[in-house]
């Protein structure tokens, strides 16, 4: 991305310093995630130090500076489903892909995450992968969701 791309992207920005939080908003929406090159470009932008724009972003949780995964899995451990086993589901997907929540595995194949609740209680444990939820779910279905992906070598 160059900066007049940058600047096509954010078109209606005023490219003030006060525009940071709205700008790695749209980045985030756009790719995902907020590149090393991002943040060198927002810098020469809006006149703000790489330091500063990591400073600022880093205390949201919102952002991310890596690529996320290409298949996204989301593991409930709200109340309902923390109590009926959602941790360990959490353990094997671990196990098996390498990663802690938060982080893609090496090949960008998949991104692991906790949430607070999935909005189907009843249906505890639940989980996602990209868009569709798993209610009722057991460890022994990770192997299936995952497609016989084999545990990690770390595990
Ligand atoms: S607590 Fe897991 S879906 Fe609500």
């Amino acid at each position: 991305m160059s900066l007049a791309a940058l600047r096509a992207d954010f078109e209606g920005f005023e490219g003030t310093p006060a525009d940071l939080i709205p700008v790695l908003q749209r980045i985030q929406v756009l790719h995902g995630f907020i590149s090393k090159d991002s943040v060198h470009l927002i810098s020469r932008w809006l006149k703000i130090s790489e330091n500063e724009i990591y400073g600022v972003a880093t205390f949201f949780a919102q952002f991310r500076f890596k690529r996320p995964g290409d298949h996204v899995i989301k593991v409930c451990l709200g109340t309902a489903c923390h109590v009926r086993g959602g941790e360990q589901i959490l353990d094997v997907f671990r196990r098996r892909l390498g990663i802690q929540p938060g982080e893609a595995t090496p090949d960008g194949m998949y991104q692991l995450e906790r949430v607070a609740c999935l909005g189907c209680c009843a249906l505890a444990p639940v989980l996602s992968l990209d868009d569709k939820v798993h209610g009722q779910t057991s460890v022994l279905q990770v192997r299936d969701l995952l497609g016989g992906r084999e545990p990690s070598e770390d595990s």
